[in-house]
């Protein structure tokens, strides 16, 4: 037999032309719905590559009858077993269990393959004659080396398959281990990789988390995943702790902010009283846990406008020293400019075109600056408020529910528009819910102020009324898509409205409202 013969013979014997067509087959199969295995089919190649180039090698010795064929055919075939085993493994792991709907852990895998190429590695050398097992039980030496230097990596693989089993950590999962935390990657033989926010790997080994208590963020049993902050800020003792609250939780409560669960509701406690000021927390749960600070930062925002509506500043240090000097010129030039302001916003809402100078001086005395952050609810449709708002800066939505419930938009006002006029006057539920589209800046006028006016000049009443019903038939005119019991609310004559404005303000006839 020439040694290609014998090659060829080798070849037949070893299967080595259905080896390669098979895993040719599955590599494609696996390359095409699993990408990511290309370094694990590359490992099979290498192998598969390794049992090609021993074939010649092996076909020679064994067409010359040398004795050294059986060492070379031990590697052969133990190559040849290896590809088939890693490809398989791709195939089986990546492909055919994901199909189905498994995920196994990674680590599983590794050790199923490390196992079932040991199985091989042992069942070919005793196949060739070699004592594998006896070498290893005989030689206590290499035992006890073998042994010791593997303690820690058995272990590590140990722990890493217990934590896979009572799912004490699972992919996905936010870990906090010391100081740091982050999601978790994957768990494999020795470490569990955990990638932080600020995009760093932290590698912890099996074994240190099986011994040590870590913590899993927002994990509850039977909730969803979500994560309790707090975002801290302090107020002065000028202010009630009841005020800070409610204007704070209002404004939490009232829209809805990215990532922050609607289930726990947020909420604002006083967490502590320092020396000059209240030190207070809101607390919300956070449903994305990867976005932490600007989750923290757009609750902050919402705070502090909150706070700036109410009128109630944020603490400055109580050692602060004012150093300008408010002489009664500068005080004057202020107020003058603040009173312009004031009556220049008044001056765009028609409902007042008929009141006197002095009566206006007035309104514009009793004004209240009240800024919105983006995203917050001014009014809501169908709420009983009575305040009046003048658009300084920004721009806003007007949105009406439908018959079905289904709310839409059905107009954009900017400054220097207003709204809120009908219940203002009326005292009807508020007819739109009005969102703020970006940061917005308003003067709000209460019914109280314009009472004492109205009171004053009950003919006022006619003529706002006037104004008012032209109003409602242009907000009607813009929303005449809308069902038709929404039309029929929003159509009242001027004397319907009339009426409604003197029972509200109790002139003429009717209860007053006090
Ligand atoms: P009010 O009902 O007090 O509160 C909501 C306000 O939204 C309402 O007064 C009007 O000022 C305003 N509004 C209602 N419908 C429209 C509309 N179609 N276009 C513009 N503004 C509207």
């Amino acid at each position: 037999m020439t040694p290609w013969q014998a090659t060829l013979a080798e070849a037949r014997d070893d299967q080595t032309l259905l080896l390669v067509g098979g895993l040719i087959f599955l590599g494609v199969i696996v390359r095409a719905a699993a990408p990511e295995e290309g370094a694990r089919l590359r490992v099979a190649l290498w192998f598969l590559g390794l049992h090609l180039l021993l074939l010649p090698a092996a076909g020679t010795l064994r067409a010359y009858e040398l004795s050294s064929y059986s060492d070379v055919r031990l590697p052969l075939l133990m190559f040849e077993i290896l590809a088939v085993i890693e490809v398989t493994a791709c195939f089986v792991f990546a492909v055919a269990l994901p199909r189905a709907g498994l995920r196994s852990p990674r680590i599983l895998r590794d050790v199923l393959v490390a196992a079932a190429s040991v199985v091989m590695v042992f069942v070919l050398g005793s196949r060739a004659g070699l004592n594998l097992s006896g070498l290893i039980a005989t030689s206590t030496v290499i035992t006890a080396v073998v042994g010791l230097s593997l303690q820690d990596t058995l272990g590590n693989v140990m722990a890493g398959l217990f934590l896979q089993m009572d799912q004490s950590v699972q992919v996905g999962d936010w870990l906090k281990v010391g100081d740091l935390s982050g999601l978790v990657k994957e768990t494999r033989w020795r470490y569990t990789s955990v990638e932080t926010r600020n995009w760093e790997t932290l590698i912890i080994p099996n074994g240190t988390l099986v011994k040590n208590q870590f913590m899993v963020l927002g994990r509850r049993q039977g909730r969803p995943r979500q994560w309790r902050r707090w975002v801290y800020f302090n107020v002065d003792f000028r202010y009630s702790p009841s005020d800070v609250i409610g204007a704070v939780s209002e404004t939490l409560l009232a829209a809805p902010i990215v990532n922050v669960a609607a289930d726990p509701p947020p909420n604002c406690i006083l967490i502590d009283l320092h020396e000059s000021y209240g030190r207070y927390a809101a607390r919300y749960w956070l449903t994305d846990l990867a976005v932490d600070d600007p989750t923290d930062s757009a609750v902050r925002v919402r705070i502090y406008f909150a706070l700036k509506r109410a009128g109630i500043p944020l603490s400055i240090p109580a050692h602060a020293v004012f150093m300008t000097e408010e002489t009664q010129e500068r005080k004057a030039i202020k107020s003058e400019e603040e009173e312009r302001r004031r009556l220049q916003a008044l001056s765009h809402v028609n409902v007042f075109d008929h009141l006197s100078e002095g009566d206006k001086l007035r309104l514009a005395a009793g004004l209240r600056y009240a800024p919105f952050a983006r995203g917050e609810v001014m009014t809501r449709q169908g709420a009983v408020a009575h305040w009046l708002y003048m658009i300084l800066t920004g721009g806003v939505s007007v949105r009406v529910a439908g018959e079905r419930g289904v709310e839409r938009e059905v107009s954009r006002l900017e400054a220097p528009g207003f709204f809120g006029e009908m219940s203002l006057m009326t005292g009807e539920p508020r007819a739109a819910t009005v969102i703020a589209l970006t940061d917005v800046e308003c003067y709000r006028l209460d019914a109280a102020t314009f009472q004492e006016i109205i009171r004053e000049h009950p003919e006022l009443a006619e003529k706002v009324a006037e104004v008012l019903a032209q109003r409602r038939a242009d907000l009607l005119a813009a929303i005449e898509e809308l069902g038709v019991e929404a039309q029929a609310r929003a159509a009242v004559s001027k004397h319907d409205l009339l009426q409604q404005i003197k029972v509200f303000f109790g002139i003429g006839s009717g209860p007053g409202r006090s």
